[in-house]
């Protein structure tokens, strides 16, 4: 059967697991990750921010999924990813879009509210399935690896009983929360706050799934707590970027090979073990 978006994450919720968020700029990452979700018959979110799918186009990033889903028969979440403004939003939606995160987390909290909730009405007008993330709180850092320490100050964490009324008012799907999590891989080692988003959790569930940003270089141990204890859907971006780009030089560096089909293999594979890891360590293998 066939299942809708906001279903996935609700099914991801009733057995226990995490569907990772894969963010892509280029044709070939989305065929890298797709081989491997149809390996482990995992769903797929692809993830693209303003800047990654102004560059990829983003009737081109649907027609793409599309074409993937047709061809695998699974199923593909494409993610409009940190959207900041209700022009992006339609802009995704119009291309075809399934999910939205509108990231009014820069704003202070009463127009994060306002501009999250007419998002959230403005996405129910397109389609009832369109599974609508907000996000709370300060997330710290930017998807690269970052050769310095990264503070994440305690006033950017999400207040568990704030984001409990942040759904309540918007009428979001799922909510991105910051615990100790930042974007990029930094030279200090996360420290996530797992009782805060068991508190978060504990108010939320039934309501809004919870989606944990910065998914990369967090341990492993980590990773399985913050699902034990409630994410369900898991952003990574800086550790596939950094096994396409580090394997590509490398490949460019030692040869002299000019065919893009034979140069770009190693580094999609390379970006591949990233993501089959991820999905393993996520245990969402077998729930497409
Ligand atoms: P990382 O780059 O730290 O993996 O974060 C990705 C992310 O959160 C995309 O929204």
């Amino acid at each position: 059967m066939n299942l809708s978006t906001k279903q996935h994450f609700q099914k991801a919720e009733r057995e226990g697991y995490a569907i990772g968020q894969f963010n892509v700029s280029t044709a070939d990452q989305i065929k890298a990750i797709m081989k491997v979700a149809v390996k482990l018959k995992s769903p797929v979110i692809f993830g693209t921010s303003e800047g990654e799918r102004d560059f990829l186009g983003v009737r081109e990033a649907v027609k793409l999924c599309e074409a993937y889903e047709e061809e695998t028969g699974l199923p593909i979440i494409l993610n409009a990813d940190h959207t900041k403004s209700a022009d992006k939003v339609e802009e995704a939606l119009k291309a075809g879009y399934n999910s939205i995160h509108f990231d009014g987390s820069e704003l202070d909290y009463e127009e994060n509210i306002k501009q999250t909730k007419y998002v959230v009405q403005m996405c129910a007008r397109f389609s009832p399935d369109i599974s609508v993330e907000g996000e709370l709180g300060h997330l710290a850092g930017v998807s690269k690896i970052i050769k310095e320490k990264v503070e994440i100050k305690p006033e950017y964490y999400t207040d568990p009983a704030q984001a409990a009324d942040f759904v309540a008012r918007t009428g979001v799907d799922r909510m991105a929360i910051i615990i100790g999590n930042s974007h990029g891989i930094s030279i200090d080692e996360p420290k996530l706050d797992i009782e805060r988003l068991a508190q978060s959790y504990t108010l939320l569930k039934g309501k809004a799934v919870i989606v944990l940003h910065g998914g990369s270089g967090i341990p492993d141990d980590q990773i399985q707590a913050s699902i034990q204890n409630g994410i369900r859907k898991i952003n990574v971006n800086t550790e596939l970027r950094a096994a396409f780009h580090d394997t590509l030089k490398k490949v460019l560096d030692e040869t002299d090979e000019t065919t893009p089909y034979k140069y770009l293999v190693s580094a999609m594979d390379a970006m591949g073990n990233v993501v089959d890891n991820k999905i393993m360590l996520f245990g969402s293998a077998n729930k497409a």
